[in-house]
């Protein structure tokens, strides 16, 4: 039998990440989750904000282990679903939020292009856009952690690594996705949150 995934940073992060999400979620009723990983998270925060749905994603290689997490659970959440974000068209899903955690460093230039362009076209006007990770901000990193954590994503995968922010957010611009909030978080993190108006 499978054993299921586990991800320590998920259980070390959800408190502060959940601090920031719940008040700008709180009108919100659907919430789509790119790159769910294990679906620790997306257990954590739909037990926490019972008046969401929340829709966990992710490649294939990952739908087995949250299934595995989310059979094992009193909640009652959808099914995963199968979403790479390179892969078109999107599966068709009801959201007025797009949360993501921990993945634009491990996507390449391209996929994160397609993650935005992706978001743009499934929110409607009104809908939000909230990333955790670390970002870079004027070419510079945040900390020394977070170069050494750049240079082993990179001699992982040299197409991976800590994007962005200016990048990021000239993407966000171009669909209609605007800058609303940008939290400092512990462990030279940030969450990053857009709001879509005026399509
Ligand atoms: C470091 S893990 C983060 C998992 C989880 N969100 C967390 O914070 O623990 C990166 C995630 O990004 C996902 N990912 C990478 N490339 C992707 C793509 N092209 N489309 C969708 N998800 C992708 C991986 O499958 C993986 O689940």
């Amino acid at each position: 039998m499978q054993n299921k995934p586990y991800a320590e940073s998920c259980d070390q992060n959800r408190d502060v990440i959940l601090s920031v999400i719940k008040p700008l979620l709180a009108l919100s009723y659907s919430v789509l989750e790119i790159g769910s990983g294990t679906g620790q998270h997306a257990l954590y925060f739909s037990h926490k904000l019972p008046h969401l749905t929340w829709q966990t994603s992710d490649r294939n290689e990952n739908i087995g282990g949250i299934k595995l997490w989310l059979s094992d659970s009193a909640q009652t959440l959808p099914e995963p679903i199968e979403l790479d974000v390179n892969n078109n068209p999107w599966p068709d899903i009801d959201c007025d939020a797009v949360f993501t955690a921990n993945t634009c460093h491990i996507m390449n230039q391209d996929s994160v292009v397609a993650m935005f362009s992706g978001i743009g076209k499934l929110l409607s006007d009104g809908g939000q856009f909230i990333i955790y990770g670390p970002f870079n901000y004027n070419q510079r990193y945040t900390s020394q952690s977070n170069e050494h954590f750049d240079q082993w994503l990179k001699s992982r995968d040299p197409e991976s690594g800590i994007k962005h922010f200016e990048e990021l957010n000239h993407l966000a611009a171009l669909s209609n996705m605007h800058l609303t909030n940008d939290f400092e978080m512990p462990a030279n993190n940030r969450i990053l949150h857009w709001v879509k108006r005026g399509d």
